[in-house]
């Protein structure tokens, strides 16, 4: 169909709460999540990387559920609770993944780090203690081109032992 054929595109009033805190936008029907969080929010932590659902650079939690943001829909998060990087720390101090990442050189480029560090955060909610094969597991829809992964593991073990 050509440009000027389609239909334009509607808008509708979508209510997320975004890092802790409501807010409502208007936004068109097929505004992805990745660009809802970078253009509309400014929350440019979340990356674009192959933007097909298969690297997890965009990974964000929606209701606590790691989620590729670049094959959701903006839409399909209305009413429901979306966490970014910027939201995973408490105050000023960095989150203890966060940390470890920095400590243990689980970053390089650190292009992948947020989407890693987001789906490590939703492994250590449903599970405290994790083993290194339960983390390798839980980022095995996030890829890093730069790592080779022992120092990601590493960073996330890391997180899990300095848990009381
Ligand atoms: Fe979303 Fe690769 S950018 S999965
Ligand atoms: Fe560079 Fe992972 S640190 S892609």
């Amino acid at each position: 169909m050509r440009q000027d054929q389609r239909p334009p595109s509607r808008k509708r009033l979508v209510r997320v709460c975004l890092n802790g805190r409501w807010r409502e936008d208007a936004v068109p029907d097929h505004l992805l999540l990745v660009d809802y969080l970078r253009e509309t929010a400014a929350l440019t932590g979340t990356k674009t990387g192959c933007d097909g659902g298969e690297c997890g650079a965009c990974m964000v939690l929606v209701d606590s559920v790691p989620v590729p943001a670049c094959i959701t829909l903006a839409v399909r998060c209305d009413g429901r609770a979306v966490e970014t990087i910027e939201g995973l720390a408490a105050g000023d101090g960095l989150h203890r993944l966060q940390r470890a990442f920095h400590e243990h050189l689980g970053t390089q480029c650190g292009f992948c780090t947020p989407g890693m560090i987001m789906s490590a955060a939703a492994l250590l909610r449903r599970n405290a203690r994790p083993t290194d094969a339960e983390i390798r597991e839980a980022l095995s829809g996030n890829l890093c081109r730069c790592t080779g992964y022992v120092k990601i593991v590493e960073s996330v073990r890391a997180a899990v032992d300095e848990a009381p």
